[in-house]
């Protein structure tokens, strides 16, 4: 799939901006602050309905105006659609073709992105929570029934735990609310498993060409409190029957999908104890290549890649591997504050568009 223009008014420090892409890649030059990122931002925002930097959605609305508008044209699978977010300070409008929706559900992954970003070291250093989000946020993209699935458990996990909070507990009513979220975790762990094994079968040659390490062996886990294997509706009513007086006593659910966390191991050590900064960065590009190779797989078409300033990170002979890599029939969009970092595509092969004060010009 491709972008084809992109309108944006009062996006961030964009007051108004048309951007056609013309070429399969485009780059955006500029200097620090100046809004190579809040395009990209922009048009994650047309994949995900939201931010990739905030969660709160008026954030990108310019400073005192009172709204914001982002428009993408975009070709999937030869057809065009228009995908358009409004913001307001009363919150989100989603629109495709000019139809609303009424939740998010429905509007993502209408496209699909995938960004690398130098917050993308936060998928080893930071919290499971960060890991579940992306592992949630990309299967949401790919599958509505994963999202549909997702937002039920979710939606049963908080009523779950806001009943746990009263007095009096009447178990046959949890058991109840257990057997519903039951079948909304098989769903998703089935999903996670699938993309899970998807990994480990490709992403340890691709690291290994990456940095030119053949002896590691890479493994990525779904580490989860439900054992994996058949019978997963058992397993998990009797681990909710068996942890119920612990879930009491917490007044919250104790166990369950929502604490599922995705750990890396190179040779059999956990990578953020072990990988340096530049190896973990490349573990986070081979993740996301296969990850690409993982929607193209599934929905037929290669996603739009946004690449936030990662080259600036990366060693010249990584720099080098790494765009060898990516598929040369994937649209991409290519931020950077340097031109010598893209030197290595030919210039005819991409479009320079340069960013000042949220100004952008085509040079
Ligand atoms: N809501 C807003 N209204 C107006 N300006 C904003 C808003 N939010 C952020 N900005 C401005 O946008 C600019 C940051 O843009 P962006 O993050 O895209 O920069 P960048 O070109 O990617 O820089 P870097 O190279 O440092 O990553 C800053 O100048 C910031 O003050
Ligand atoms: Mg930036």
């Amino acid at each position: 799939m491709k972008i084809e223009q992109l309108s944006l008014t009062h996006f961030r420090n964009i007051e108004s901006l048309n951007l056609v892409f013309d070429k399969d890649v485009t780059v955006i030059i500029g200097k620090n602050g100046q809004g190579k990122t809040n395009v990209l931002e922009a048009i994650h925002y047309c994949s995900t309905s939201r931010s990739f930097r905030v969660k709160d959605d008026q954030l990108c609305i310019q400073f005192n105006q009172e709204l914001c508008r982002i428009i993408g044209v975009f070709s999937v699978k030869g057809n065009k659609k228009q995908l358009k977010v409004i913001l307001n300070q009363d919150g989100k409008y989603l629109f495709e073709n000019n139809k609303s929706f009424s939740t998010n559900k429905e509007f993502i992954g209408l496209v699909n992105t995938v960004l690398f970003s130098p917050n993308d070291l936060f998928l080893f250093d930071g919290y499971p929570k960060v890991r579940r989000k992306f592992i949630d946020s990309e299967l949401s993209k790919l599958f509505p029934e994963y999202v549909e699935a997702l937002f039920s458990y979710n939606k049963l996990l908080k009523e779950r735990n806001n009943y746990l909070k009263q007095i009096q507990i009447d178990k046959d009513y949890i058991s109840v609310l257990d057997d519903q979220m039951i079948e909304y975790s098989i769903t998703v762990l089935n999903y996670r498993y699938r993309f899970i094994d998807y990994l480990n079968r490709n992403v340890a040659k691709l690291f290994q060409d990456l940095v030119e390490e053949e002896s590691w062996k890479i493994n990525l886990s779904l580490e989860s409190d439900i054992p994996r294997g058949d019978n997963l509706r058992e397993t998990l009513k009797l681990m909710y029957n068996q942890s119920l007086n612990k879930d009491i006593l917490f007044k919250s659910t104790q166990i369950g999908i929502h604490k599922d966390d995705l750990v890396t191991y190179i040779n059999d050590q956990e990578l953020i104890n072990v990988a340096s900064q530049g190896q973990k960065r490349m573990m986070i590009i081979a993740i996301k290549l296969c990850l690409i190779h993982y929607i193209k797989e599934n929905i037929n078409e290669f996603p739009i890649l946004l690449l936030d300033d990662v080259f600036s990170e990366i060693d010249e002979v990584k720099r080098k591997r790494f765009i060898e890599f990516l598929p040369k029939t994937c649209q991409t969009i290519v931020t950077t504050t340097d031109i010598s970092h893209i030197k290595l595509w030919s210039q005819e092969r991409y479009s320079l568009f340069t960013v000042s004060n949220g100004n952008v010009v085509k040079e």
